[in-house]
């Protein structure tokens, strides 16, 4: 049976790290734009699964923004959480931090927010869990959430 309502602590991730490896790197020696948005995706995807119960695809990545560059060698470490859950769709916020080598400062290089659809064996949407948020925290991103829906939806009609 569907289980009705989550936490927000029963999917979140906090520090899933990786290293920059040369392969990961574009043109000007940085970490290439494309793998980070693969790994955010893929945190993000293991987030809506743990939530949802199901399957989920990647419906929409929004507010994706690049702040700092990475480099070779730097511990990339990337959290999110679900932010709102609806009828079949979830939002989930990522936050992905780069630390040197030497262990130095973490600093925010990306933030996004992505939506994602949990689908059933014959792709077709299926009802995700109810989120409850518990902290304050937690709650702001539960209702600027709503906000964003609305505005992607708006997006979608006009497209
Ligand atoms: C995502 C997908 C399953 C939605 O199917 P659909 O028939 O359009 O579904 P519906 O119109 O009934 O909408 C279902 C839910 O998806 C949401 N949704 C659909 N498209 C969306 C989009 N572009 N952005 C945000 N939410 C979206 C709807 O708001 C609805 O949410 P709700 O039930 O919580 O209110 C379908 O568009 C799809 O398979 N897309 C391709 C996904 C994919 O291949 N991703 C990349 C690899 S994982």
């Amino acid at each position: 049976m569907q289980v009705k309502k989550k936490l927000v602590s029963e999917s979140a991730l906090e520090n899933q790290v990786y290293q920059v490896f040369p392969g990961d790197l574009n043109p000007n020696n940085t970490l290439f734009g494309g793998h980070v948005m693969a790994l955010m995706d893929s945190v993000a995807y293991t987030i809506a699964t743990m939530h949802s119960g199901n399957v989920c695809v990647t419906a929409c990545v929004d507010h994706i923004n690049f702040i700092k560059p990475a480099r070779l060698g730097d511990k990339i470490l990337i959290s999110g959480s679900v932010n709102r859950s609806w009828k079949t769709s979830l939002e989930v916020g990522i936050k992905v931090c780069k630390q040197n080598i030497k262990g130095g400062e973490i600093e925010q290089i990306l933030k996004a927010y992505l939506v994602f659809v949990a689908i059933d064996q014959d792709g077709m949407p299926v009802e995700v869990p109810e989120l409850v948020s518990q902290s304050e925290e937690e709650h702001k991103r539960f209702m600027s959430a709503e906000l964003r829906r609305e505005k992607r939806n708006s997006r979608r009609k006009r497209d």
